[in-house]
């Protein structure tokens, strides 16, 4: 069997036809887009077709999208800039189970002088959105929570989020990294001023992303330098990432991955349920309000990191949401932050589905897992 790649919601392979497009920005159509001259026009051309495209997926105006390197330094960008735009508002709202690329420029700007309510979510990573509510003071400048989870999937209350903070007149930022192709939206209709996209997650290149921002809120530029982004992001601009990127966006949104992940993953719980039985695994995350194509689950009495690495040696390709230092697994914020049992959080991997996965793939993946469980679990 050939390996088996179970971790789409860290990264997923380029699409060929995504290369495809991206390749002559490399080649024949290099130039500058800030040069006047037709290599530069070229490169400009491909810029606003691919702007205009993806603006016109998402539901929102060209000139609202603000290319960058990804979804880090989208929310960094949503964080510091919109902080920057009204300095006497100093609050930030965010929740526990935020991505590291949000939870950091938190903490950091925390450093800074500015307050951060980290709201908790329940057993499920489900944040209320009471909770949100009841934290707001007059000083709160942002609202800052993910679309979907990352490491369980939860998906977030989104839209009743942003009614709230619409009334009380406060930006509220989404991240919608993984959530982008997986989960319908437009922005037309949803209550949000900023949010955060990545096309390594959707078949596109690595180092290209977007902010959404709203055209009725100012954001603050991170970086300083050239007009690019209409000064909003300065730097020489990563033309064949950018079209890339579009190329992903137009496969994403004409493909079925939505409906396919969801049996990508029910095939995932049913086969684990045959092999161990429904007492030999737990669901973590809320198992209806979730993203179609990430399952994490625990086997108490085997160690995340042992099970990832046996299963590594069998071809597949899985992960822990936790960050690897020195060495040892750390349990993760996320996990930590459900307050789950701790033989639950020391034995959870995550399973994410992507395009090239196939029914085939995910029942040779069950069966393997339940055999070094069954394995782990004897010694
Ligand atoms: C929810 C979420 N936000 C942000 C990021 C960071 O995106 P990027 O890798 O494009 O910087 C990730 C990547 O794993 C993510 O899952």
């Amino acid at each position: 069997m050939e390996p088996i790649y179970l971790d789409h919601a860290a990264t997923t392979p380029l699409h060929p036809d995504v290369l495809e497009v991206m390749q002559p920005y490399y080649k024949e159509f290099f130039g500058n887009p800030s040069s006047i001259h037709s290599f530069g026009r070229a490169a400009k051309t491909a810029i606003n077709g691919s702007r205009d495209f993806i603006a016109g997926k998402l539901g929102c105006l060209p000139n609202e999208l603000i290319f960058t390197s990804g979804g880090t330094e989208s929310n960094n960008m949503a964080i510091y800039g919109l902080l920057q735009t009204n300095t006497e508002k100093k609050h930030i709202i965010t929740t526990r189970i935020e991505h590291h690329a949000v939870l950091h420029p938190c903490e950091w700007l925390e450093n800074l002088g500015i307050d951060v309510t980290y709201i908790p979510v329940d057993q499920s990573g489900l944040v209320l959105a009471d909770d949100i509510e009841s934290a707001i003071r007059p000083d709160t400048a942002l609202i800052s929570m993910m679309f979907g989870n990352n490491e369980v999937g939860t998906l977030q209350p989104v839209e009743e989020v942003g009614r709230i903070a619409q009334a009380h007149g406060i930006a509220f930022h989404v991240d919608a990294v993984q959530a982008l192709g997986k989960v319908d939206f437009d922005l037309a209709a949803l209550p949000v001023d900023l949010m955060s996209f990545s096309a390594h997650k959707i078949n596109g290149p690595k180092g290209i992303g977007a902010l959404y921002i709203s055209r009725a809120k100012r954001v603050a530029p991170v970086f300083y330098g050239g007009s690019q982004e209409r000064k909003r992001r300065p730097g020489t601009e990563n033309v064949a990432g950018i079209v890339g990127f579009a190329k992903a966006v137009e496969i994403i949104f004409s493909s079925d991955i939505e409906h396919r992940s969801h049996q990508l993953r029910q095939k995932m719980v049913d086969c684990l349920q045959q092999e161990l039985g429904k007492d030999g695994f737990i669901l973590n995350g809320h198992q209806t309000k979730c993203l179609p194509h990430i399952v994490n689950i625990s086997f108490p009495g085997v160690g995340t990191e042992s099970l990832l690495m046996n299963l590594d040696l069998e071809g597949i390709a899985a992960a822990s949401g936790s960050a690897c230092t020195s060495g040892s697994l750390e349990i993760s914020h996320v996990l930590k932050a459900m307050d789950l049992p701790d033989d639950v959080t020391s034995s959870a991997i995550r399973f994410s589905f992507g395009m090239g996965n196939t029914m085939e793939q995910i029942e040779y993946a069950a069966q393997k897992t339940a055999t070094i469980v069954n394995r782990l679990r004897k010694r």
